[in-house]
């Protein structure tokens, strides 16, 4: 009888759960991870920040890859997906939980700006005008200033639960970091059940201002961040690059690749010239492109994995970044350290230091413009 009383229980637990996965109820919030399987995005509680409530959200594509995001900082915090054994691992360097995030995460997965990169002395001109903005990285500005996009609350549009798409808002107020013009940005990333992951960002501005969105994931494609990325193959289709003074701002030239530790149009591995060039990359590539259509400019493979990770934008350049300045004080959740070059990162954006450079193409947002780019990462194995 005790038996039977047991079974029944079972079979009523069940069925109230399955009652509440096919609910229907949009980004509902849950307290585990449970139901985080199914095709669409499910919303989990990850802390809160001033006050503010932040949050995970699962996005599950037909193939059971899974990209998590936070609004804190509009990050993504992992990206997982089977290798060539059948392991699932994720490919970007993250946190398990928001702490991470606080306590100095060097920008992990997060949505740069409003400026990605640098912008000399932290002063620019539009007009007859001089901005001057937060200054925190030595002499100069750097990725937003020191509480930049990345450090911001975001809020999140409720969207259809059963897609898996995260549109993601934020209010950048005129004079932030030292920025004019009210500023009211979009992105939105969607995962497709082809494993891409497509960013696009929109934005507005009520006075003219200068803006350089760009994702600064940290990508590992072994899955494990225990290993560095030495032995991944990049090809990046760029004829130039634009080198940089000792505080790591442009000199406004565009150099050629040819013969160089910089070219990477036939794939090189990462490791092969980096110690020709001092601290590692951390370049601007000037991207070969046809025009400013949704285009293929660069590509990363890893025999461990058998991944290979393709990037297209729309952007005119990206920033090539090999984790140089990792070193090994910041540890993962599972306690292992980041040690330097774990994951390397493409930015894909405008020039650094555009609002100084009058010859790179211009960062300049005026109002009744709209501020539009899109970006993919497309995940496959072989
Ligand atoms: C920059 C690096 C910087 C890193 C982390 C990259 O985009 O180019 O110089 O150290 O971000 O902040």
């Amino acid at each position: 009888m005790k038996f039977l009383h047991y079974r029944f229980l079972v079979v009523v637990t069940a069925l109230l759960i399955i009652t509440a996965c096919n609910s229907g109820e949009e980004n509902k919030t849950v307290t585990s991870e449970s139901m985080s399987l199914k095709v669409g995005v499910v919303k989990i509680d990850f802390g809160t920040v001033d006050g503010k409530p932040v949050y995970q959200y699962i996005l599950t594509n037909a193939k059971g890859d899974q990209v998590k995001i936070t609004n804190y900082g509009a990050t993504v915090t992992s990206w997982s997906s089977l290798d060539k054994n059948g392991k699932k691992t994720s490919i970007v360097l993250g946190f398990d939980s928001l702490s991470g995030y606080l306590g100095g995460s060097p920008y992990f997965g997060a949505v740069v700006g409003r400026y990605g990169n640098r912008i000399a002395k932290g002063k620019f001109k539009i007009g007859d005008s001089t901005y001057t903005l937060a200054v925190n990285n030595g002499a100069n500005h750097l990725h937003g200033g020191i509480k930049g996009f990345d450090k911001q609350v975001w809020d999140v549009a409720e969207t259809a639960d059963s897609l898996p798409v995260l549109s993601l808002n934020y209010l950048s107020k005129d004079g932030e970091e030292g920025y004019p013009g009210n500023l009211k940005v979009n992105v939105t990333y969607t995962l497709t059940d082809e494993d891409e992951l497509t960013i696009e960002y929109t934005a507005e501005t009520d006075k003219p201002t200068v803006l350089n969105l760009t994702n600064h994931s940290y990508f590992n494609l072994t899955g494990d961040h225990s290993n560095n990325i030495l032995d991944h193959k990049m090809m990046i289709k760029a004829d130039y690059y634009t080198p940089v003074d000792t505080g790591l701002i442009p000199t406004g030239e565009l150099r050629a690749v040819k013969g160089t530790p910089f070219d990477f149009n036939t794939p090189k591995k990462i490791g092969e010239r980096i110690g020709k060039v001092p601290g590692g990359y951390d370049h601007n590539f000037v991207l070969k492109r046809t025009d400013s259509s949704l285009q293929l400019i660069a590509s990363v493979t890893d025999t461990v994995s058998g991944r290979k990770l393709e990037v297209f934008t729309t952007q005119p350049g990206v920033q090539f970044y090999t984790g140089n300045f990792l070193n090994g004080s910041i540890k993962g959740s599972d306690e292992i350290p980041f040690n330097k070059n774990a994951g390397f990162c493409m930015e894909t954006q405008h020039f650094p230091d555009s609002p100084n450079k009058p010859k790179f193409p211009t960062t300049l947002l005026k109002p009744g413009e709209k501020y539009h780019t899109i970006t993919k990462y497309r995940l496959s194995v072989e």
